[in-house]
C-alpha cells in the first residue's frame, strides 16, 4: 500500500473539508447585511439613497449576480438580477427614503456556479429626520441670570401628558454642546459628549433614540443637561468658539395604539435653571459636583424657533460610549490622606468612583498619566488643563458618582476628602474607557513580546484619541483635530477599527471649513487658522485616498473630490515652476536631535514633495470617478512637480542637494514616487547611508517617521526596516516601551528612567502619530495589503516579511467581504504560512522564499516552504 506524507495528507483533509463545506454551504444566504458606512440596522439612519453591502458565505469563491429587495410602506424596490460581482457599497437605485421611513430589505446571490442562495434575513433600517423642515422643535436653554459659571451646567425640564397607549415613539434630538437626557426618571440612550462635534455654525448632528418602553399613559417627564463641550467651552486658550449658552433641539413623536399622533417639542413650555447639582463641566477642567443641591430656580426658557442656517441631519457614525471598565493594579498613598490608583493602562475616559464619604466634605478626584518619582502625580503636562473632578457629599455613607460632560487622559486617580478611617480599596476606583463606538476589526501579534506592546500602545493611542473626532492627544489644554496626525496614522486606524463612516463625517466638516482659497485649517474642526502647512493640510487628499483604498466606498472619493482639487489649486498658485520657495508649516515636527520643532528638512522641499503628492493622489481620484476633465490635467501636474522636486533637490547620484540631507528629505522623495526608478534605488542607498551614520536610528519626525520602514523595504534593505522596528535605543519604537510606556507618547523620549521628564510644554503621553507604524505591522511584518486597484480587498496582496528578529506573525482583518488572514511561523527549518482569503475576493500571494506568486481565490491555504 502506498504511504502519504504528512503534507498530502494534509493537503487531502483540506481538499476534503473544502469539498465539504462547498456542497453545505452553496445555498446558505447572505448575510451581515449593512448600509451605508457599514451600519448594521441603524436608527435615524441618515442617507435617503443608500448603499447596501452584505457578506457571503464562506465556501463561496464568488458572486456572478445579485438582487436586492426593500420594502417600506407598503412599497417595494426590486433591483432585479443585476450580473455583478459587487457586495459591497451597492447602490440603491428607488425613489430616495424619506425622513423616519422603516425600510425593510435583504438580498439574494447567485454563486460561482450559477446556484442561487435564496433570500437572506431581512435587516431593518429607520431614517433619522432628513430636513431641517421636519423640526418642529425650538433651540431652548435655561435663563441667563442663573449663570454664573462658564461651564455652568444647564438644567431643562418637561411634563406632559399622553392619553392613549403608545405604539411606538422616537425622539430625535440634538444640542448646540453636550447634552444628556433623561425620561421618566430614566437615561435615554447611552452616549456620551452627544451630539459630538461638528463646525456646528454650518451642521449639527442629531440622534434618534426609542423611547417607546420608557414612555407611559398619563403624566410624563423630560429631564435634560446641558453642557458647554466644543460648542462653548475652553478650546486652547479660547471658549465660546461657536456661541456663548449650549441649547437643545429636541421632538418627541408619538404613535399611539389606535394609529393617531403626537409629538412633544422642546419649546417655550419648557423650565430651565443653572442651579443644579452640577456646578460646572468642562472638557479641560473636569466636573464639580454637589450632591447636597436640587435644581431650583426654574424658570421658561430663552426658546428660539429661528434653527439657524446649519445644517441639521443624523449622526452617520456612532457616539461615544462606554467600552471598558479597568480595575486598579496598585494602590499607593504618597501624602497623607491622598491615595493614588493605578489602573496599569493609560486610558482617556474618566473615574467612576464608589468612595464613603462625611456629609459637606468634597471628595477631589485628580488624575495624571504618570507620577513623579515621589509618587505623587505628574500633572505639568496637562498645562492649564485642571482635569479635577469635585464631589460633595450630601450625607454620611457610601456614594457612587462619574461626571457627564469631561473627560481625562489618565493613568493615575488620585482620591482626597475621604473619611480619616477608610481604608482604600480597589473597588473605589473604576477606569471608565470612552471612545467613539466603532467596530474592532483587526488584530496583529507576533512572536515578540515588545512588538506585541508596540501593537497595543497603538490601539490604546487610537481609542484615547477617537473621541469623536481625530485628536492629537486626549489630555493637555488641546485635544484638538490636528490634521497632520490624523493623517498619517489614518491607514494604521483603517486595520485596527472600522473608521469609514468616522472619517467621512470628519472629512464633512473638513469641506465645511476649508478657507476660501483652498488651505485646510491645521485643525479640524477649524478652531485654529494659523498655518498653512504641508503634510497638514494634506490630510485632504490623502485621507480620501486611503479610505477609499480600504474600505472600497466611492463616495468618499466623490464627496471630496471638490475639496481636494482647491487644495491642489492652492498649491499651484504658491508655486513658482513646480516649487514652492516660500512655503513654511510645521516641517518635519519634532524631528529627534533637531534644534527647533520643526525639524531640518526645508519647508520648500516639504512643501514640493506633499504638492506633488496631492496632486497624484487628485489625478488617481480622477481616474476613479472617470472625472475625465481631471486625469489628465492632474496627473500632467504631478508630473511636471515632481520633475521640477527632482532637479531641484537630486543630482544623478540619488544624493540631495540644494537642501541639508535628511532622512526625511529621502523618505518623503521615495514614498511619494517623486524620482525616477534608477534614482530611486540610489536614493535609497543614500537614505540607508544616513540612518547607517546615525547608528541604525531614527532622525524623522511626524512626517518622515510613518513612512521610513516601508521606503527602506520598497528600496531593497527591509533588513534594515526591521531593524528600525525593533531598534531599543532613543529614538525607537521600543524605546518609550523600555521606559514603561502603554500608549504612543508625543516623543520619544517624553520620559525616560534616567532622566525623567522632557519639556512639559509638548509633553503628551497618548499621542498617536507615531503609532503609523501599525500599516507596516500589518501590511509587510504579517504581510496583509490592499490592493489600490481593487479598493476594499476585492482583491489583495499576502506579502509576509519574517525578519530575523520573528518566529512568527499574525494579522487577522474583517474586510468589506468577511475575514482575511496572514499568518507566518517558522517551525523545524520550514517557513509555514496560513493564509484566509475572504469569498468574493481573490488575494496574489507573494511568498518571502522568492517562489512564484500564486493569484488565489476565496478558501484556507497553507504553505510549507
Ligand atoms: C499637536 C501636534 C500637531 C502639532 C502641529 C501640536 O500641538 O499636539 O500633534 O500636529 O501641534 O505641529
Amino acid at each position: 500500500m502506498a504511504t502519504l506524507s504528512n503534507s498530502k495528507i494534509t493537503a487531502l483533509i483540506s481538499i476534503i473539508t473544502a469539498v465539504f463545506a462547498a456542497a453545505r454551504l452553496s445555498a446558505e444566504p447572505a448575510h451581515s447585511l449593512t448600509v451605508g458606512e457599514n451600519s448594521s440596522e441603524p436608527l435615524g439612519f441618515d442617507t435617503a439613497v443608500p448603499t447596501f453591502s452584505w457578506k457571503l458565505p464562506v465556501g463561496i469563491k464568488r458572486q456572478t449576480a445579485y438582487r436586492i429587495q426593500t420594502t417600506s410602506e407598503a412599497k417595494t424596490w426590486d433591483s432585479g438580477w443585476v450580473n455583478s460581482e459587487q457586495s459591497v457599497f451597492v447602490p440603491y437605485g428607488g425613489q430616495p427614503f424619506m425622513s423616519r421611513q422603516r425600510v425593510e430589505w435583504r438580498v439574494d446571490f447567485r454563486d460561482e456556479n450559477g446556484k442561487g442562495s435564496g433570500w437572506s434575513q431581512p435587516a431593518h433600517f429607520e431614517m433619522g429626520l432628513l430636513s431641517t423642515n421636519d423640526w418642529k422643535a425650538q433651540w431652548i436653554r435655561p435663563p441667563d441670570e442663573t449663570n454664573s459659571n462658564p461651564d455652568a451646567v444647564g438644567n431643562l425640564r418637561h411634563g406632559f401628558i399622553l392619553p392613549h397607549a403608545v405604539e411606538s415613539a422616537r425622539i430625535y434630538v440634538t444640542a448646540r454642546g453636550f447634552f444628556e437626557l433623561r425620561l421618566n426618571g430614566g437615561r435615554v440612550g447611552n452616549d456620551h459628549f452627544a451630539n459630538g462635534w461638528t463646525s456646528y455654525n454650518k451642521h449639527v448632528d442629531t440622534l434618534t433614540y426609542d423611547v417607546t418602553s420608557q414612555l407611559r399613559v398619563g403624566t410624563n417627564s423630560l429631564e435634560a443637561l446641558l453642557g458647554t463641550g466644543w460648542y462653548a467651552g475652553r478650546l486652547m486658550s479660547g471658549r465660546n468658539k461657536y456661541g456663548v449658552h449650549p441649547e437643545l433641539l429636541l421632538q418627541l413623536e408619538v404613535t399611539y395604539k389606535d394609529g393617531t399622533r403626537e409629538s412633544v417639542s422642546s419649546d417655550r413650555d419648557w423650565e430651565g435653571t443653572y442651579d443644579g447639582p452640577v456646578l460646572s463641566s468642562s472638557i479641560y477642567d473636569g466636573e464639580s459636583f454637589d450632591a447636597r443641591k436640587e435644581a431650583t430656580n426654574w424658570r421658561p426658557v430663552v426658546a428660539n424657533p429661528n434653527l439657524g442656517p446649519e445644517r441639521i441631519t443624523p449622526k452617520p457614525f456612532p457616539p461615544v460610549r462606554e467600552q471598558a471598565l479597568m480595575s486598579p493594579t496598585n494602590i499607593t498613598e504618597p501624602q497623607p490622606g491622598h491615595f493614588v490608583f493605578d489602573l496599569g493602562q493609560n486610558i482617556v475616559g474618566w473615574a467612576r468612583i464608589k468612595v464613603p464619604v462625611e456629609k459637606d466634605q468634597t471628595v477631589t478626584v485628580h488624575f495624571a498619566e504618570m507620577l513623579n518619582s515621589d509618587g505623587t502625580l505628574y500633572t505639568k503636562n496637562y498645562r492649564s488643563a485642571k482635569s479635577t473632578d469635585t464631589y460633595v457629599a450630601a450625607r454620611t455613607g457610601t456614594i457612587e458618582w462619574e461626571p457627564h460632560f469631561t473627560f481625562h487622559g489618565f493613568r493615575y486617580v488620585e482620591l482626597s476628602g475621604l473619611p480619616k478611617e477608610a481604608k482604600p480599596s480597589t473597588k473605589w476606583v473604576s477606569g471608565v474607557v470612552l471612545h467613539s463606538d466603532l467596530p474592532r476589526i483587526g488584530k496583529f501579534e507576533s512572536s515578540h513580546a515588545k512588538l506585541n506592546q508596540l501593537q497595543s500602545n497603538i490601539t490604546w493611542g487610537q481609542q484615547g484619541n477617537f473621541v469623536d473626532i481625530p485628536t492629537d492627544c486626549p489630555q493637555r489644554d488641546e485635544r484638538l483635530g490636528w490634521t497632520g496626525d490624523a493623517e498619517v496614522f489614518c491607514p494604521t486606524a483603517m486595520f485596527n477599527y472600522d473608521c469609514l463612516g468616522f472619517f467621512k463625517s470628519w472629512l464633512r466638516t473638513m469641506r465645511d471649513d476649508q478657507l476660501l482659497d483652498g488651505r485646510i485649517p491645521p485643525v479640524i474642526p477649524g478652531v485654529l487658522v494659523d498655518n498653512d502647512s504641508p503634510g497638514w493640510m494634506d490630510s485632504a487628499t490623502i485621507i480620501p485616498l486611503e479610505t477609499y483604498v480600504r474600505s472600497g466606498d466611492v463616495s468618499v472619493l466623490a464627496e471630496n473630490y471638490d475639496m481636494m482639487q482647491r487644495l491642489v489649486w492652492w498649491y499651484r498658485s504658491q508655486s513658482v515652476d513646480g516649487l514652492l520657495p516660500n512655503i513654511k508649516g510645521y516641517g518635519d515636527w519634532l524631528q529627534p536631535y533637531a534644534k527647533n520643532r520643526e525639524g531640518e528638512t526645508p519647508f520648500p522641499l516639504i512643501g514640493a514633495a506633499f504638492y506633488a503628492h496631492s496632486a497624484q493622489l487628485l489625478a488617481q481620484a480622477a481616474a476613479v470617478l472617470k472625472r475625465e476633465d481631471g486625469m489628465k490635467l492632474y496627473a500632467d501636474e504631478a508630473a511636471t512637480v515632481k520633475r521640477a522636486f527632482a532637479r531641484q533637490y537630486f543630482d544623478a547620484n540619488g544624493k540631495l542637494q540644494n537642501a541639508p540631507e535628511t532622512q526625511t528629505a529621502y523618505v518623503l522623495a521615495i514614498a511619494f514616487d517623486l524620482l525616477p526608478p534608477d534614482l530611486k534605488l540610489k536614493a535609497g542607498a543614500n537614505l540607508v547611508r544616513l540612518v547607517k551614520e546615525a547608528d541604525g536610528h531614527l532622525r524623522t519626525g511626524f512626517l518622515g517617521t510613518p513612512f521610513i520602514a516601508r521606503v527602506l523595504d520598497d528600496t531593497g534593505h527591509s533588513d534594515l526596516a526591521y531593524d528600525l522596528l525593533f531598534q531599543e535605543s532613543y529614538p525607537s519604537w521600543f524605546y518609550p516601551i523600555n521606559q514603561g510606556a502603554t500608549t504612543m507618547w508625543e516623543r520619544w523620549n517624553s520620559f525616560t528612567l534616567d532622566k525623567g521628564f522632557g519639556d512639559a510644554g509638548m509633553n503628551s503621553f497618548n499621542h498617536y502619530a507615531y503609532g503609523a507604524i501599525g500599516q507596516w505591522m500589518y501590511e509587510r511584518v504579517a504581510g496583509l495589503a490592499p490592493d489600490p486597484e481593487h479598493p476594499g480587498y476585492k482583491h489583495f496582496f499576502v506579502r509576509p516579511l519574517p525578519g530575523n528578529q520573528l518566529d512568527s506573525a499574525r494579522a487577522e482583518l474583517q474586510t468589506p467581504y468577511g475575514l482575511a488572514s496572514s499568518a507566518w511561523a517558522k517551525r523545524n527549518r520550514k517557513l509555514i504560512m496560513d493564509i484566509v482569503v475572504p469569498p468574493n475576493t481573490t488575494a496574489t500571494i507573494e511568498f518571502p522564499n522568492g517562489r512564484k506568486p500564486e493569484l488565489v481565490a476565496a478558501g484556507s491555504y497553507h504553505f510549507e516552504l
